[in-house]
């Protein structure tokens, strides 16, 4: 497969496996270049691309950017806070007008569940999602994966918790996702009124025993709470949660075996995993953010290839 079956970049749900397997032999050439003295090629020279952001982010919003810089593409950036959205404007009306500049592309962040898609119906350009509330975030289950293959070899076969808020996770969606695509075992773990009812049909398995969900699993993806989507209280204290859910140095290491410990950021310290674990030897957290700008240039590269 030499080209990506989508024109679009909306949710991993839409990938096929071989999909998957061509952006990760593209990142790999990727990684190559980023850690070359000279990191930019003139990949998308031609090409104009938009990061319209109507939520908070630091690492998606900085990867995409550098990300495009290094493929030599032209770049506006646009923040919500800082438009004519606080004027009124809809979002149809805010992406045309940014289209009409002649953007061949748009990367997204957005509150509301389907922004992408509904973009993807109303315009021309191609749209890549970068978080649609607490729906999909791709790039960063395809950084995931991504890393887990570079830790492990392969992502087929390993065993995979997630473990935190999987109820508001877009990041859980999309790693369930990518990973039950490429292979591998996933459970999740955290408190039952944070498990989404839905959560087995996706062929997960619910495990609320931390200390089970560790000692079986061989990558641990740790999730934030999400403070800012919880509408009512879903445990007692965050104290509760910690000592339930939490991953510290001890529990760690009195695992049966090593495992990797990943987190998307941004992290709580102190809440659903303490800072000597983040900062341990069997953490891949700042791998997951390098591998990022690898993933994003490999996902342009490749849906810029079907712009006609
Ligand atoms: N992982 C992630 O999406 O982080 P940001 O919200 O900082 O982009």
């Amino acid at each position: 497969m030499s080209e990506l079956s989508v024109k679009h970049l909306l949710g991993i749900k839409y990938l096929k496996e071989q999909d998957i397997q061509l952006i990760f032999e593209t990142a790999d050439n990727f990684k190559e270049v980023i850690n070359r003295s000279i990191k930019k090629v003139p990949s998308l020279r031609d090409i104009t691309i938009a990061n319209i952001f109507f939520e908070n982010s630091t690492r998606t919003r900085l990867s995409f950017e550098l990300a495009e810089k290094r493929l030599s593409a032209d770049v506006v950036n646009f923040s919500a806070s800082q438009s004519s959205v606080k004027k009124g404007e809809t979002l149809i009306d805010t992406v045309n007008n940014i289209l009409s500049m002649k953007v061949d592309m748009v990367v997204m962040r957005h509150p509301n569940p389907g922004a992408g898609i509904f973009l993807s119906r109303h315009v021309e350009a191609s749209i890549i999602n970068a978080g649609d509330g607490a729906h999909e975030h791709p790039t960063q289950a395809l950084l995931d994966s991504y890393s887990i293959r570079e830790k492990l070899g392969d992502v087929a076969g390993k065993n995979v918790v997630i473990v935190g808020d999987i109820l508001h996770s877009r990041v859980a969606l999309s790693n369930i996702f990518a990973l039950k695509l490429q292979g591998a075992n996933v459970k999740v773990c955290g408190p039952r009124t944070l498990l989404p009812k839905y959560i087995e049909s996706l062929g997960v398995a619910v495990e609320t025993d931390l200390r089970k969900a560790l000692n079986w699993c061989d990558v641990a993806n740790m999730l934030r709470i999400q403070n800012e989507r919880l509408d009512i209280s879903y445990f007692p204290t965050t104290r509760e949660y910690t000592q339930q859910f939490g991953v510290n140095k001890v529990l760690l290491d009195s695992l049966d075996k090593e495992i990797v410990i990943m987190h998307p950021g941004p992290i709580n310290r102190g809440v659903e995993i303490t800072s000597d674990v983040a900062d341990s030897k069997q953490s891949i957290i700042l791998g997951q953010v390098e591998n990022g700008v690898a993933i994003r240039m490999a996902v342009m590269y490749l849906l810029a290839s079907k712009i006609k």
